[in-house]
């Protein structure tokens, strides 16, 4: 039975303080729990029930007493407390090494950690699991003191000292109130990089990396990310540490990225240890920008959370949101902010947009789940991040600024809503384009589905005039047959045939003279009159990519060229090279006529890639085809091997066309000094090695020699990740000789860095595959590899999920790729059911696969519903997408 959001009633009791005692053992940990607790007066009085699940109740006792106590599934009720204000106290197990699913407290090699969003810390004691139950934490941790010599918990350390029987404890005390989520203990044996900063404010802080002994070396990047951080949220939003301590704890076996918990966040390893010769320049961003996620949490999140899981994008669309924004402003300049900017938008369409248009389908502020990990989402969090972007947007930096300032004055220290938020930036901002339809705006967090635009103009050149009309539609879904307009904010400029940057004065208006604009769109429809244009102007619409929509604004080639070659916006301009490229491809895939790349194209890329003036990583984005998901994603039936086979030709014709250009840019973006993982060396890294991957593949296709050799020389002499993996890949996507001893040797280099191995297993997985099915017997073998464990969820993504989200080796005609998709999901829910959705994840689009593919896939899907004890994540997904 699903969980409503309209069904939220308030908590009947409250927990204002909890004492927890942990006696750790990884094969049975008891946990000893004092509650102090108070009735709910504005509630009626009723039954306390507190959740439970996994562990075993040794006794319960109010105000010291026992107390009559019955159980209900996952429930612990007491129907007569002695009052409305007593303590609880309990006592219970719970077993470590049994817990598979790593919710809760779980063990991985190097010691006990736990991860208790969203209802994870039921499974460690029973609680009011909710995130609008909020209490002040004091912990006593006791083990053994050579297996679990680091014992750490929330807040500040009080006491510390040995015990009998060579165990230790330590107790520390979280002043802060906070939900049950945000709890979080570490037993394990670990070193820390440690650094004292003093902030603005004066006062000092200790600030604390924990890893294993051997990955010392591998921390000094994600604390001077995490100094960083803390440098810019007081900077940006005046938000200071509010913490004497604050710790980052890194694990190697974890369902996702990173979590929050107060004063002690808790990473998985990919995201903290990083260096040059084991991370490339994308592990540096992605360590870089998890930290200041988490970081930032502590006030979007912490200070302020949310009062029930439906309102999870308040914490995390807006801490998306604040991610990026930090994440471009460590970028430098406007250019570096742009190739973030694509990045983020890149990711967006991908992977949230197919997710609105397909089973999953659900409002930033969902309205329903069965069960909530499933709902941490691309929606929640990406399409969360730009409906926070949009409000900036319609208020402006500072008046975002402002809102933020009053949200924190109204609602620090509790529990809101989606709502709440958006009612403080509108309030900082009377009369602003947000609190003049903040009705209509919230929509954004209401209705399902990308809305689309349609933008037509008309030059009028004897009247020197532009009308440009703009409208909105968006499909209906089963949830909501009727969806109403939003406000969608187009920042927009009009752009002459010579690239000249239009002024935009609109009919009425006197005495404007900007050449970029917001305009808001409220209604299904807006017209626009500019006046005073003297040339016909190709409008730049959505620059930034100001909403997150689908636009249609019927651009011929030669316009988007004209954006190709001229638009101020950076964004956009990649958009027209984008849009060009895809057309060609949408055009072939129906098979009739091949795929070219003609020469308007052509040259229209080597004049970008030749542009002293353009940054090399953004060359690099424009030189980029559209993967073959996103081609898929353009049509209503897609054949992922029709797709992959215009992909490829496309791809050979760019290596060809462009030779001599790849070779120039190869040779002149090599970095010659030492390894720095900033936007500017990690531009030509990736520049250069993009036109090494051009020149292997087109050396293969003549029978060349040299240019393979000269990547195989470069990978073995590589003094970064970067480009030995970069010089590597381009090996196994082209060079099947090369690649072999290359890889073994790879291997051999790195058997010990698991993250590096995890990288090797993931780049055979994902390499383009080939008639004979190169790519599905590799995968097939590398299962059985010893170093494979479906254990560990990096290496299950590493593997499995690299393969599943290569198109063209998965989908296979013979069904092999979906038969094991069934076996895989169904063995992974046995362990780890949150693993096995996001795997059942994969197939949910099957509805849009020509035949054979489409019947294959809806019988993989119907033989792991057909099992039985299948946990509620993983049949929440399958069901959805059997019923769409
Ligand atoms: N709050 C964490 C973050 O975004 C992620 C927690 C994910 N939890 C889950 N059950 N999937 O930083
Ligand atoms: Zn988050």
């Amino acid at each position: 039975t699903p969980v409503r959001r309209q069904d939220y009633t308030a908590p009947a009791y409250w927990i204002r303080s909890v004492e927890l005692t942990f006696d750790l053992d990884p094969g049975k940990t008891i946990v000893t729990s004092r509650l102090v607790i108070e009735r709910n007066l504005d509630t009626p009085p009723q039954p306390l029930k507190l959740q439970g699940e996994d562990i075993t109740l040794l006794r319960v006792q109010a105000n010291g007493e026992s107390v009559s106590f019955r159980h209900e599934p996952g429930l612990l009720v007491i129907d007569n407390p002695p009052g409305d204000n007593f303590t609880l106290d309990i006592r219970n197990t719970c077993c470590p090494d049994k817990n598979t699913q790593l919710s809760g407290l779980f063990s991985s090699d190097s010691g006990l950690f736990t991860q208790c969003e969203a209802e994870g810390f039921r499974r460690i004691t029973y609680f009011l699991d909710r995130p609008d139950v909020m209490a002040v934490y004091t912990v006593t941790l006791r083990a053994d003191k050579k297996r679990y010599p680091v014992l750490l918990s929330n807040g500040n350390l009080l006491e510390q000292g040995p015990l009998d029987n060579g165990r230790h404890y330590a107790k520390w005390h979280d002043p802060f109130r906070k939900p049950s989520y945000l709890f979080a203990l570490v037993a394990a044996d670990l070193v820390a990089r440690e650094q004292l900063i003093r902030t603005r404010s004066g006062r000092d802080h200790l600030l604390q990396v924990y890893v294993r002994r051997g990955d010392l070396d591998k921390t000094e990047h994600a604390m001077n990310s995490l100094i960083a951080s803390i440098i810019w949220d007081e900077a940006r939003f005046k938000l200071p540490l509010d913490l004497e301590r604050f710790m980052i704890v890194a694990v190697g076996d974890f369902n996702m990225g990173a979590m929050e918990n107060k004063g002690l966040n808790i990473f998985n390893t990919k995201y903290v240890l990083a260096s040059p010769a084991t991370a490339t320049d994308t592990d540096f961003m992605g360590v870089e920008s998890v930290v200041g996620h988490e970081y930032f949490h502590n006030w979007t999140g912490n200070r302020i959370t949310c009062r029930d899981w439906f309102q999870l994008s308040l914490k995390e669309g807006l801490t998306v949101f604040r991610d990026q924004e930090f994440s471009m402003d460590m970028a430098g300049g406007p250019s570096a902010r742009a190739v973030k900017r694509i990045d983020d938008v890149r990711g967006l369409r991908q992977v949230q947009f197919p997710e609105d248009a397909g089973p999953m389908a659900h409002p930033v502020r969902p309205d329903e789940y069965q069960a909530i990990n499933n709902f941490y989402t691309a929606t929640v969090y990406e399409k969360g991040a730009e409906v926070v972007r949009m409000m900036q947007t319609l208020v402006g930096r500072e008046g975002f600024e402002r809102g933020m300032t009053l949200y924190f004055q109204r609602h620090d220290g509790f529990a809101v809503t989606c709502d709440d938020f958006a009612q403080a930036i509108a309030d900082a901002n009377p009369g602003s384009m947000l609190s003049t339809r903040l009705e209509t705006f919230k929509r954004w967090y209401a209705q399902a589905g990308t809305p689309h635009v349609e933008a037509r103009g008309r030059y009028d050149a004897e009247q020197r005039r532009y009308v440009l009309t703009l409208s909105q539609w968006s499909s209906p879904s089963a949830q909501q047959p009727v969806k109403l307009p939003y406000v969608i904010p187009v920042v927009m400029g009009l752009v002459g045939p010579e690239g000249q940057a239009l002024t935009l004065q609109l009919e009425g208006e006197y005495g404007h003279s900007g050449t970029e604009r917001v305009i808001v769109i409220d209604d299904e429809r807006l017209e626009l009159v500019f006046v005073n244009v003297d040339v016909p102007p190709v409008p730049s619409l959505l620059r930034g990519f100001s909403a997150p929509v689908r636009l249609d604004d019927g651009l011929s080639d030669a316009d988007l060229l004209t954006l190709l070659r001229h638009d101020s916006d950076a964004f956009n301009r990649w958009e027209a090279g984008q849009r060009l490229a895809l057309s060609r491809m949408l055009a072939a895939v129906p098979g009739a006529a091949p795929a070219v790349l003609d020469d308007a194209l052509v040259d229209a890329l080597r004049a970008v890639l030749r542009d002293p003036s353009l940054d090399p990583a953004f060359k690099e984005l424009v030189l980029t085809l559209p993967t073959e998901r996103y081609v898929a994603e353009q049509l209503d039936t897609s054949d992922p091997q029709r797709i992959h086979a215009v992909h490829q030709a496309l791809q050979a014709q760019l290596a060809e066309r462009l030779h001599d250009d790849w070779a120039w840019a190869f040779e002149h973006h090599q970095v010659t000094e030492g390894y720095r993982p900033d936007s500017e060396q990690s531009g030509r890294r990736a520049l250069a090695n993009r036109a090494l991957g051009m020149l292997v593949r087109h050396a293969v296709a003549t029978g060349d020699a040299v240019w393979p050799g000269k990547a195989y020389g470069r990978f073995k002499e590589a003094a970064n990740m970067t480009d030995r993996l970069g010089a590597l890949a381009a090996l196994v996507d082209a060079h099947a000789e090369l690649a072999a001893p290359a890889l073994e040797r790879f291997h051999t280099l790195f058997k010990d860095e698991a993250l590096v191995i995890d990288k090797w297993f993931a780049l055979q997985a994902g390499a383009p595959e080939t008639a004979d099915g190169r790519v599905f017997t590799r995968v097939k073998a590398l299962l059985k590899h010893p170093d494979f464990s479906l254990k560990n969820p990096n290496r299950a993504r590493s593997l499995v999920f690299s393969f599943m989200n290569n198109p063209a080796a998965f989908h296979r005609s013979d069904a092999a790729g979906y038969a094991l998709w069934a076996e895989l999901v169904i063995e992974i829910d046995a362990a780890n059911p949150q693993l096995a959705s996001r795997l059942a994840r994969l197939m949910e689009r099957w509805r849009r696969l020509a035949e054979p593919w489409q019947s294959a896939a809806r019988e993989a899907l119907a033989r792991v519903a057909a099992k039985p004890n299948l946990s509620d994540d993983t049949r929440e997904v399958v069901s959805r997408a059997l019923e769409s």
